[in-house]
């Protein structure tokens, strides 16, 4: 049965509660960023529903968030999303050669997952951070000014479970 944990699930009504009786909607977005995390780096029909019951709004209202945001994932990834922005400014800074780099790197293509589990190749819109641009994001922290050199650390500190996420 999906169930938070009951430490996640006392943040989850720690969020709720910020907002005023009745717009318990508002608290969505976070609670599926707790939800993603908890069960397994993506969000199934079932965790989805779950939510729902939660907020006590309908399902397809998660729905519609959830497929909205490129930040939630719909289907299994690995253990490092490799989210690199391809937007404008990134790829006049090279992002192309950098995904393409990757791509070679770990023979897989854009939004598939290494056979191991181990990463996902996700290509991004713009981050934010266009002025360290080519950029990627890796759980919670951007890595910037990226050459193919530093690619290869990067995923050589994620296979040596090095790579800080959170
Ligand atoms: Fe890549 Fe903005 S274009 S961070």
């Amino acid at each position: 049965m999906t169930a938070f944990k009951t430490e996640t699930l006392n943040k989850v009504n720690e969020i709720i509660a910020r907002y005023p009786e009745g717009r318990q909607k508002s608290a969505l977005i976070p609670v599926l960023h707790l939800a993603q995390k908890e069960f397994g780096g993506w969000l199934s029909v079932p965790v989805m529903d779950y939510v729902a019951e939660i907020l006590n709004i309908q399902p397809i209202e998660v729905y519609e968030v959830a497929t909205f945001y490129t930040m939630f994932n719909m289907k299994p990834v690995g253990k490092y999303v490799l989210e690199v922005c391809k937007t404008g400014p990134c790829m006049l800074r090279g992002s192309e050669k950098i995904l393409e780099h990757i791509r070679r790197k770990l023979n897989i293509k854009d939004g598939e997952t290494t056979p191991d589990g181990m990463f996902t190749l996700k290509p991004a819109e713009c981050l934010g951070a266009c002025g360290y641009a080519p950029m990627m994001q890796l759980g919670k922290f951007y890595h910037e000014n990226l050459t193919p050199e530093k690619v290869d650390e990067i995923l050589e500190l994620c296979r040596h479970g090095a790579m800080v996420l959170d």
